[in-house]
């Protein structure tokens, strides 16, 4: 399905010397670029009116099914800009599945991959100006999104639906940079259970993470690590990120999917990158308890969370209300090379052997 997209340029778009000031430091999140993207779905129709419009305010009727229900999905990408300033998309088609894994757990419609990985390459074109240069870990984060646009007031599927990807120049996720997050583990709140939502990129989960992660910030830490609901002793993974643990003997543990996490993309990446390595991947069953004994017995020498906004950043301990647990290997060592392997990749420093760049 091949699609062109109707361009309405910015009227008053940012100067170059704007733009140029503005992706030295922008933050995580806070600026967006001069367009949005955006396809109109209506049940009968499908997909149609394709565009490329200035970014701007979303006029949505305010019995809008999203503003009521949380009919709503989303997804996180980014584009790195290379040292011979070509522009590139890191794994694009496993986002655009998993949008459409998400869209059939929320009744909303699936966007075909062309369609999603289009909209994603017109929006970076037109705005390439806004990818930063290729420094530290710089680049131009994409959020694609869909919600219900319906203006009905009954509980059901929306009959109409609108996707956009909007744009924004980041730095790192996490201002004090790679120099490890504390994570707050607790079970008195759950993210997602079984049958839920949890592996699923929809606004829901992480509203509900929202009341854990202050306790965390309460208690010192950056994020919480979710524990599975009915067992009450299963790792599942953070807020924003998935979890993974360093053995002493190269072990490079993670929690199996279950269908309550979510199947990072950063994640599968690491599995491979990490066995290229010569690490050996367990993706399985992880229990808090082996967590904390093992960390505290020397096991566990590392861990670290990963995301695509939070790349891969060293843990530095796991802070409960019975006690710290504080992994001890040296300086991240593991963790940085597992890192430095996959920006790597994405920054074109090394040979795409895996064919996950694709060229803007
Ligand atoms: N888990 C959750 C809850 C997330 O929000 C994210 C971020 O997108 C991840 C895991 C990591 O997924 P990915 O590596 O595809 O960004
Ligand atoms: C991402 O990494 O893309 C996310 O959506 C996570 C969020 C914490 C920003």
């Amino acid at each position: 399905m091949s699609v062109t997209f109707e361009i309405s340029p910015n009227p008053s778009p940012r100067t170059d010397a704007e733009v140029a000031e503005l992706v030295k430091d922008p933050g995580f999140g806070r600026y967006f670029t001069d367009h949005m993207a955006q396809i109109a779905w209506t049940k009968g129709q499908g997909w149609h009116s394709a565009k490329i419009v200035p970014y701007g305010p979303i006029a949505l009727d305010p019995s809008a099914a999203v503003l009521h229900y949380g009919q709503e999905i989303f997804e996180g990408m980014k584009a790195y800009r290379h040292e011979d300033d070509s522009v590139w998309l890191f794994r694009p088609e496993r986002n655009a599945r998993r949008f459409q894994t998400s869209a059939a757990r929320l009744m909303l419609p699936e966007l075909p991959t062309d369609l999603f990985v289009d909209a994603a390459r017109e929006l970076v074109s037109i705005d390439a100006r806004y990818v930063p240069p290729a420094a530290g870990e710089h680049s131009l984060y994409l959020r694609p999104f869909m919600i219900a646009s319906e203006a009905f007031l009954g509980v059901r599927a929306a009959e109409e639906v609108t996707f956009y990807v909007i744009a924004s120049p980041v730095g790192p996720y996490f201002a004090q940079g790679v120099t490890g997050v504390d994570i707050w583990v607790t079970d008195r709140w759950a993210r997602a259970g079984i049958g839920g939502t949890g592996a699923a990129k929809c606004g829901g989960n992480y509203a509900a993470s929202l009341i854990a992660q202050y306790e965390g910030y309460e208690h010192g830490c950056n994020q919480v690590m979710f524990i599975e609901a009915s067992e009450k002793d299963r790792v599942e993974e953070l807020g924003g990120m998935n979890v993974f643990l360093v053995g002493a003997n190269g072990e490079l543990v993670t929690p199996a999917l279950t269908g309550t996490i979510l199947d990072g993309i950063t994640r599968d990446s690491i599995l491979t990158v990490g066995e290229s390595l010569g690490l050996k991947p367990e993706q399985r069953r992880l229990s808090a308890s082996e967590v904390f004994s093992g960390i505290a017995d020397g096991t566990f020498v590392e861990a670290f969370c990963c995301g695509t906004a939070a790349v891969i950043s060293p843990i530095s301990g796991f802070v409960t209300d019975k006690g710290e647990y504080r992994p001890q290997g040296q300086g991240f060592a593991t963790t940085l090379q597992i890192r430095n392997a996959v920006l790597d990749v994405q920054y074109g420093r090394t040979p795409d052997e895996y064919g996950w760049l694709q060229r803007v």
